[in-house]
């Protein structure tokens, strides 16, 4: 989908961050957007920033973790434009405990967010653009979708599930000749948005730009990428670590900072 001039796009947790971000570049491309958020206050003001692009543009307020909150606003996004072409699920939560101290509930409510938010938008739309043959997908993951790390256990978990999820959608779209519906998969190391608020970046691992972060991953889904890794390098290297021996990959990574980097977490309050 190379020219973004007219498309309709649907971004969650586009009230903050890389959410917000990428808001103002597609619509600087001149896409439509559908904006949604759990934060009234925050995607109101999104909405305003937007509006100056002369492109359509709306905002919603959705736990994207209530599954009726989910269709009814994705049955009003229809009815205002139409139908969907790119869907960005970006919306995301992360705790920051020990597993040792994260209640059941929290555990559970990161999986609703992080994963099941992403299946139920992806669910609604994607019947529509199998029908049309075209559209696109951007499940935004994370680098703890690849990588597990202590004190982010629920995180990580929900960032594997929407890893694998990606992947096997991807396949299967592949496999039933759905050729002109492709799904990105984002996996970012830390980015300077806030939600990671007191990580300790790891040795030779600088933080990464909301905007460098924001502008890659349009230009990846633009291009029909199946993965946007931030920093590539960095990423697939990490993942090339992977096939050392477990205590080795454990002790590098250790000495690395990752062993400590949550430590210091204090996150969005
Ligand atoms: N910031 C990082 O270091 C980092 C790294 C890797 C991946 N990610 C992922 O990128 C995505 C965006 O992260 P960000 O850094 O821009 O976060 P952010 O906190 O800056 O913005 C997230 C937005 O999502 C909204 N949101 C949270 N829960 C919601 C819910 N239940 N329903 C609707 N909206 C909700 C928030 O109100 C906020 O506006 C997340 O999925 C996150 O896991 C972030």
């Amino acid at each position: 989908m190379k020219n973004l001039a007219g498309k309709n796009i649907l971004i969650t947790g586009a009230g903050a961050g890389i959410g917000r971000l990428m808001a103002h570049y597609v619509a600087d491309e001149g896409a439509n957007t559908a904006l949604i958020d759990i934060n009234s206050e925050a995607v109101a003001k999104t909405v305003e920033e937007v509006k100056s692009r002369k492109v359509k543009v709306t905002g919603d307020v959705c736990d994207i973790s209530n599954r009726e909150s989910v269709m009814d606003v994705v049955a009003k996004i229809k009815q205002d434009f139409g139908s969907v072409d790119v869907l960005i699920n970006n919306a995301g939560t992360v705790i920051g405990k020990s597993f040792f101290d994260l209640t059941i509930d929290q555990m559970q409510r990161t999986m609703n967010i992080n994963y099941w938010g992403h299946i139920y938008f992806t669910k609604a739309l994607i019947g529509d653009m199998i029908a049309r043959n075209s559209g696109a997908i951007v499940n935004v993951a994370s680098s703890s979708g690849l990588i597990g790390m202590p004190i982010l256990s629920d995180y990580c978990a929900s960032k594997f599930a929407e890893v694998g999820f990606s992947e096997s959608l991807r396949r299967e779209l592949k496999k039933f000749k759905h050729t002109g519906v492709k799904v990105t998969c984002v996996c970012p190391y830390i980015i300077d948005t806030g939600l990671f608020k007191g990580f300790k970046p790891l040795s030779m691992n600088p933080v990464i730009k909301a905007e460098d972060a924001a502008r890659a991953i349009v230009k990846g889904f633009k291009n029909g990428k199946p993965y946007v890794m931030l920093p590539p390098f960095s990423i697939y290297g990490s993942m090339m670590l992977k096939l050392l021996p477990t205590s080795i990959f454990d002790w590098m990574l250790s000495i690395t900072g990752g062993s400590s980097a949550m430590d210091s977490f204090t996150g969005r309050k």
